[in-house]
């Protein structure tokens, strides 16, 4: 499917690698709109807790989809998610969601119903561009964007930014990291760039160094020549 119109800026890459963070802030640098699809994965997983669905059960999430009204809002400096009106911003970061979320991610009918979802909310926004992250942004969601990157990061800087956001219990952070990482990475192929997607490793950058690498590169794909 095409999605030309606005500007997307298609941005994966695997936990703790300052995608989210990064890719808000180039947003704002940029104008453009933000898409964190992570939250979507995250807010159905919340749903099912909340109706106390057994997420491994992959035929009870799927009978969620059809009643999981998911939306988001820019109130201030916040992206506010809500499922059914109800506010979810903070209980879908709760580690409890954290580990549970890859149930919810690795089932293809939620993949592709997510996708849907996505590419709609792409499709309607009114900025000139939107910056959109996840794991198969660059693959799935939409292959055909303008601007396609990969961020990556060694393991280790990885896991110190995430210890550094979360506790200081550095030994399970690296365990959970590594343990998500390796259950979504069976699903997508988020720790190897595609033909055409360019990498940026902000092993050695600072935060404000990594947003300018991503907007430097959005500027010269879109700039006319
Ligand atoms: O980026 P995050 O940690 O908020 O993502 C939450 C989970 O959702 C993550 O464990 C993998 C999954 N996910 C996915 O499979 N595909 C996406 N496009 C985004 C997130």
């Amino acid at each position: 499917m095409t999605v030309r119109s606005p500007v997307v800026v298609a941005i994966d890459g695997p936990a703790g690698s300052g995608k989210s963070s990064v890719s808000k802030a180039a947003a704002v640098a940029l104008s453009y709109a933000f898409l964190d699809t992570g939250a979507a994965y995250r807010s159905l997983a919340w749903l099912g807790l909340h109706r106390g669905v057994d997420l491994t059960d992959a035929a009870s999430v799927v009978a969620l989809l059809p009643t999981f009204h998911y939306t988001t809002e820019v109130e201030g400096d916040t992206l506010v998610v809500r499922v059914d009106g109800t506010d979810v911003t903070t209980a879908i970061r709760e580690p409890r969601i954290t580990a549970v979320v890859s149930e919810v991610a690795r089932i293809p009918e939620v993949r592709g119903a997510l996708t849907e979802v996505f590419r709609r909310l792409i499709r309607s926004t009114d900025r000139p561009g939107i910056v959109v992250e996840g794991r198969d942004i660059t693959t799935v969601v939409v292959p055909d964007a303008q601007v396609r990157i990969l961020l990556t990061a060694s393991e280790d800087v990885r896991i110190a930014r995430r210890s550094a956001e979360l506790s200081p219990d550095a030994a399970s952070t690296a365990s959970q990291l590594r343990e998500r990482d390796r259950r979504d990475a069976q699903v997508v192929d988020f720790l190897t760039a595609a033909p055409g997607v360019t990498t940026i490793d902000s092993t050695e950058l600072d935060f404000g160094q990594t947003v300018q690498a991503v907007v430097d590169l959005v500027r010269t794909t879109t700039s006319p020549h």
